[in-house]
């Protein structure tokens, strides 16, 4: 089979990105506009402008992925998009774009779901470094700002099938993080500024009683009968976070430090180090440390629960140090392989989509004319 190259087209949030993959192994373009300067004065995503910001950027991002690419539209074989889960209007632009493109080139279009292609990041930059020997079966973290969600990946014959074995039950963690920052007025999103603070706090300082972040899972509950499930809950920490600030008094250095920042058009971590009092670093940092030992302890249990030979860890939260860290040290104890994206394949982005829709781009599953988006799409 000769080369395929995919434009990938992704719009579920708050990132416009385009790229182009060539038979699901090497990224040729990727890129993504981001729209935290539009959503950032209002600390967390608004979907319309979300639409807004997307209908403005789709034409010029896809146009500069294919001149990075050096390709022509004509160039393209196929186009992928993502159908779901996420923002229904935000979706919907990537959608009609990707439908127009694809009739006017008469190309085929692959529908593809956003946890989908989080997941085939790893494989992609496995493939790309030449990695072809993964072990089966593999247990899939998927952490990101709108879910949290374990699944077990199997490939039959070129095409992938998921199985849900845990999701939380109320907050993903990438929205923790986001809600903590934005409590501590640390703006949005939270992830990245939290990552880079936690290094100047103690991670012991505070304690978060383990009740609140634990969920009894429903091991003994077979869902379909497959076997146990893993669920995580961070609603919990964040209301402990919010009631240290309240009981020490915190809370009129926070309005300061949010003053402070919202003069500084584009904030460094200096600027944000220099703004916190040791206190918060310290809250910070076991908030951090709470959280990922929580993600890490209950994910390991499921891989070993489920005798996985490799652990994939994506979605935006795997960008996070600590994180990465705690896990090779808690997969190398379990003999377990564990692989994450680059962190730039690790958020957002349409190399992951372009990825995702190959081996269905093989098998000619191909999106019929009147799909449209999904908020809620299932992973299956
Ligand atoms: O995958 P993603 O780009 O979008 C969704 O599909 O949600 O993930 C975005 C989330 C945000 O909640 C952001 O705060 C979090 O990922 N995030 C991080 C880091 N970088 C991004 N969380 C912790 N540490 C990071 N370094
Ligand atoms: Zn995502």
């Amino acid at each position: 089979m000769s080369d395929a190259y995919i434009l990938g087209i992704e719009s579920s949030c708050d990132e416009t990105a385009a790229a182009v993959v060539r038979s699901g192994e090497e990224v040729i373009s990727n890129v993504i506009f981001s729209q935290f300067a539009t959503h950032s004065p209002y600390g967390g995503v608004v979907p319309e402008l979300a639409s807004r910001e997307h209908l403005r950027a789709i034409v010029p991002v896809v146009r500069k992925a294919l001149d990075d690419a050096e390709k022509t539209y004509e160039g393209i074989d196929a186009l992928a998009v993502t159908q779901g889960p996420g923002l229904a209007g935000a979706l919907l632009v990537g959608i009609s774009y990707a439908k127009a493109l694809a009739f006017a080139l008469d190309r085929p279009l692959i529908a593809v779901n956003h946890l989908e292609g989080h997941i085939h990041a790893v494989l992609l930059e496995e493939r790309q470094k030449g990695n072809r020997e993964l072990e089966f079966p593999v247990l899939a973290l998927v952490v990101s700002g709108g879910h949290t969600h374990l699944y077990i990946a199997e490939e039959h014959e070129k095409s992938w099938r998921y199985h849900n074995i845990g999701h939380t039950r109320d907050d993903a963690a990438g929205e923790a993080f986001d809600k903590v920052a934005k409590l501590l007025g640390l703006g949005y999103p939270g992830g990245p500024v939290i990552d880079k603070l936690a290094k100047f706090g103690d991670p012991n300082a505070v304690r978060f009683p383990l009740s609140q972040i634990k969920h009894p899972d429903r091991i003994g509950k077979r869902s379909r009968g497959d076997g146990p499930q893993f669920d995580f809950s961070y609603s919990g920490i964040k209301t402990s976070v919010l009631r240290y600030i309240e009981t020490h008094g915190m809370n009129a250095g926070i309005e300061e430090r949010r003053a402070m920042l919202s003069r500084i058009s584009k904030p460094e971590i200096d600027d944000f180090r220099k703004a916190c009092d040791q206190q918060t670093l310290d809250l910070v940092a076991s908030f951090q440390r709470a959280l990922v030992q929580d993600l890490v302890g209950k994910t390991l249990a499921a891989a070993h629960e489920y005798e996985v030979a490799s652990l994939f860890v994506t979605g935006g939260v795997a960008a996070n140090n600590e994180l990465r860290e705690r896990f090779e040290q808690a997969a190398s104890r379990e003999g377990v392989r564990v692989y994450f994206p680059s962190r730039q394949l690790s958020t957002d982005n349409a190399a992951m989509i372009a990825a995702a829709a190959y081996p269905k781009f093989l098998a000619e599953d191909f999106a019929q004319p009147e799909f449209s988006a999904e908020a809620s799409l299932r992973l299956k």
